[in-house]
C-alpha cells in the first residue's frame, strides 16, 4: 500500500545535523496523522523508493571488519517501553532489522537482551538469499555473558543450524562448570579475565570469518562497545512514540567522552526515520 507524499524537504547542515520536514498521507488516515507507507530515502537524495534488496544496498557493509549497532529509540530518548523495544518498533523497523541481519556475519547481543527479548536463531529469508551467497543461510548469534546464567534448553541453543551454531562470549571469571555445560550446546569464546574484553572477542569472531558484526544491544553492551572505541556505525530508528520517563537511553554504563558522528543516510517509512550514523570512516 502506498501513501501519498504531500511534500518532503530534507537538508543537512554543515555540522551534519538532519533538518527534515515530511508531510505525507498514508491511505485511510486523517491528514494530520498520516504517514507515507513506502520506504523512501530522504537523505542524501530525496524520494527514492526502496524494497528490501534496495534497503540492503543502502546498508551494505563498507568493509569486511565493521561493527554496526542497530537500535530503535523514541524522540524522548527511550530504549524501551514497558521493558521491551517492541513498543517503539514498527513494520519498517522490523524490515530494516531483518535486512541488517541478512547482511551481517554475526549478531552480537547482551545476555539480558537475549533473555528479555526471548532471542531465537536468525530466521532464514528466501527473498534475501542472494545476500548470503557464500555464507551460511543465516547470521550466527553471539551472546555476551560473564555470569553464564543462560537457559541452555532454549531455542538459541537447541534450534540452531550446524553452520550457524550460537557462540557464547564470556570471560575467564565465569564459573567453570557453566562454561563446560555451555560448550556442549554452543561454541564458547573466552575473552578477557574479569569482564568480557570485547576487542578480544571481536578478534576471535573475525578469525572465524565473522567480521561483519551487527550489535543489537542492549544499552549496557552498546555502552561498552562504544566506550572501548569499537563502534563503527550506529543504525538508529526514531519511532513516533512518546515513551515518557524511566527507560534507559540506548547507551548505559561507564562514561566516555562525547564524540562526533557523520549522518550518512536517512530513510523514512510510516512516520519512522531510519538514520545511518558513521563513527568511523568507511574507507
Ligand atoms: N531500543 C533498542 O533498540 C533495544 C535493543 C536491545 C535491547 N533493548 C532493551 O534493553 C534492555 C536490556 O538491555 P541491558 O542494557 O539491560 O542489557 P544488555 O546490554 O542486553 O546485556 C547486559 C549483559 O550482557 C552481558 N555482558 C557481557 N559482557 C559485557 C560487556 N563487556 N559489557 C556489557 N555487558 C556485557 C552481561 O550478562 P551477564 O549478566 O549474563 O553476565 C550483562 O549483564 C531490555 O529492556 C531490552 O528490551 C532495547
Amino acid at each position: 500500500m502506498t501513501g501519498q507524499i504531500f511534500s518532503v524537504s530534507a537538508s543537512v547542515s554543515e555540522s551534519g545535523t538532519l533538518l527534515a520536514v515530511i508531510v505525507c498521507r498514508g491511505r485511510g488516515r486523517p491528514a494530520w496523522e498520516s504517514y507515507d507507507l513506502t520506504m523512501r530515502m530522504i537523505f542524501p537524495s530525496t524520494g527514492l523508493e526502496l524494497d528490501d534488496l534496495g534497503i540492503a544496498e543502502r546498508y551494505a557493509y563498507p568493509r569486511d571488519r565493521w561493527l554496526r549497532a542497530n537500535f530503535v529509540t523514541s524522540p524522548d530518548g527511550a530504549a524501551y517501553v514497558d521493558g521491551r523495544s517492541k513498543g517503539l518498533s514498527s513494520d519498517g523497523d522490523m524490515r530494516v532489522f531483518g535486512v541488517l541481519r541478512a547482511l551481517a556475519d554475526v549478531v552480537l547481543v547482551g545476555a539480558r537482551t537475549a533473555r528479555i527479548e526471548e532471542y531465537k536463531p536468525a530466521r532464514r529469508r528466501a527473498d534475501l538469499a542472494s545476500l548470503r551467497a557464500g555464507r551460511p543461510a543465516t547470521a550466527t548469534i553471539a551472546l555476551a555473558s560473564r555470569t553464564l546464567d543462560l537457559d541452555l534448553s532454549g531455542p538459541l541453543f537447541t534450534d540452531t543450524p550446524p553452520d550457524a551454531r550460537t557462540i557464547v562470549i564470556t570471560s575467564a571469571s565465569s564459573p567453570a562448570d557453566s562454561r563446560a555445560a555451555t560448550a556442549k550446546v554452543a561454541d564458547v569464546i573466552v575473552a578477557g579475565e574479569e569482564n568480557v574484553d570485547l576487542a578480544v572477542a571481536l578478534e576471535a569472531l573475525a578469525a572465524r570469518g565473522l567480521g561483519r558484526v551487527l550489535c543489537e544491544g542492549g544499552p549496557h553492551l552498546l555502552g561498552q562497545v562504544a566506550a572501548d572505541g569499537l563502534l563503527d556505525e550506529l543504525s538508529l530508528t526514531l519511532g513516533p512514540t512518546l515513551a515518557g520517563p524511566g527507560a534507559s537511553r540506548i547507551i548505559a554504563g561507564p562514561a566516555f567522552a562525547a564524540r562526533p558522528m557523520t549522518l550518512a543516510q536517512v530513510l523514512a517509512e510510516d512516520g519512522s526515520l531510519f538514520c545511518r550514523y558513521l563513527v568511523n570512516s568507511p574507507e
